[in-house]
């Protein structure tokens, strides 16, 4: 490894961004890779490249220079990721780890291979094979590829509502009935050794299907946070290689823990940890590609994080309720830069600490009160 490391980054939306702003302390550089010579990478990467991360030679060329390759969508060519780490580049997550997540029917066949809890499934390739496997409905027909922010995910309730939109190879899988969505952060160093983060809560904003809110710690008793952490640890040691491991679970009403699916790199669920925690999941991200000790996860008091969703329509953005939101105690701003708002696009969020969950709901309910994105035609006096 050269004396001053490049990181090469595929993806370079706001979980890209938010790595580089805990880099740069480190004076580590960041080259970054994306579609859009607009996103929120673009004006802070050491080098920045417009370019299609499916492409193989895009992404060989893109990262020749690099010591170590990383990603923060889950969407690129593995191919180019293989012949990366064969030529003796440092890759995280492992390909191999990124294959079996990218497609959702792997990654359910692994839980099974592997006997961690997931909820009962079929693989199907039409809508006729539904028919002989109605024991699975109410279910979520998952599309195996391509999906993510809950597109690619329906909801049947019966045959008939399936053949309509089927989406080409899917997961067919029995609906949970589900009490809480929890998330479990974990970071797996090249040794096995690992750190958890506490679990978050998510709650969801049921029309657009995309977390409105996350807390943390989650309102669940200790030793279901336990059993939540344990199962997380479980599933990112299963695939047996360095990386950070966000794993998104569901806790039924009946009390059992059941695994969703699993992000091979930084997540939403994670982003209270900048303020919230000793070293947030950037800096534990940045440390496992650099080799180094893992750091503190411990949650200061209680942390909520509020995702700022663009609302009424598109446009260029405009952000409403700025001063209002920072008149709360121990809350902290992010905007991702994307130049254009569009109705569902995630902005930016604004995290909170509170000293306990009274007051930490008090600061949820201000800032979505408050902090909106629109488009500037709708702006109004704030
Ligand atoms: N088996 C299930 N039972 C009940 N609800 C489910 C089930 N599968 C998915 N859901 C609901 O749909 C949401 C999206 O599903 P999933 O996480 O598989 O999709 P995704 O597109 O990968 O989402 P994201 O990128 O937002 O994580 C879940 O968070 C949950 O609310
Ligand atoms: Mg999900």
């Amino acid at each position: 490894m050269s004396k001053r490391p490049i990181i090469a980054l595929l993806g370079g939306g706001q979980l890209g961004r938010m790595f580089i702003e805990n880099a740069l302390r480190y004076d580590v550089r960041v080259h970054v890779l994306d579609p859009d010579p607009q996103a929120p990478c673009a004006g802070i990467a050491h080098h920045f490249v417009t370019g299609d991360l499916q492409d193989e030679r895009t992404v060989l060329e893109f990262a020749a220079d690099a010591d170590i390759i990383g990603i923060e969508i889950e969407h690129v060519n593995t191919a180019a990721m293989e012949e990366l780490q064969r030529s003796g580049k440092r890759v995280i997550p492992d390909p191999r780890v990124l294959s079996t997540i990218q497609d959702k029917g792997l990654q359910k066949q692994f839980y099974r291979d592997n006997g961690i809890p997931t909820s009962e499934f079929e693989l199907i390739d039409g809508p006729e094979a539904i028919e002989a496997r109605k024991h699975l409905l109410p279910a979520f027909l998952k599309s195996r590829t391509g999906g993510y922010d809950g597109k690619g995910v329906m909801a049947i309730a019966d045959v008939a509502s399936a053949s309509s939109a089927f989406p080409g190879p899917a997961v067919l899988e029995q609906r949970a009935d589900i009490a809480l969505e929890l998330a479990v952060l974990v970071a797996v160093t090249d040794d096995g050794a690992h750190i958890v983060y506490d679990p978050v809560e998510m709650v969801f904003n049921p029309e657009l299907n995309l977390v409105d809110h996350l807390r943390s710690p989650a309102r669940i008793p200790a030793a279901v946070s336990q059993e939540a952490s344990a199962l997380g640890v479980r599933v990112a040691q299963a695939f047996q290689a360095p990386g950070l491991y966000a794993v998104e679970l569901f806790l039924t009403k009946d009390g059992t823990l059941l695994v969703n699916e699993t992000a091979p790199r930084a997540h939403n669920s994670g982003h209270h940890t900048i303020e919230a925690c000793p070293s947030s999941q950037f800096d534990q991200l940045l440390r496992i590609y650099m080799g180094w000790p893992l750091g503190g996860t411990l949650l200061r008091g209680t942390a909520a994080m509020v995702n700022l969703i663009g609302e009424g329509g598109t446009g260029e953005v405009s952000l409403q309720g700025l001063t209002d939101v920072l008149h709360v105690p121990d809350t902290f701003v992010h905007l991702y830069g994307k130049r254009e708002t569009r109705s569902g696009r995630k902005m930016g969020h604004v995290t909170v600490l509170g000293k306990d969950a009274t007051e930490l709901d008090q600061a949820i309910s201000i800032i979505k009160l408050h902090c909106k994105v629109v488009p500037q035609e709708d702006r109004q006096e704030v």
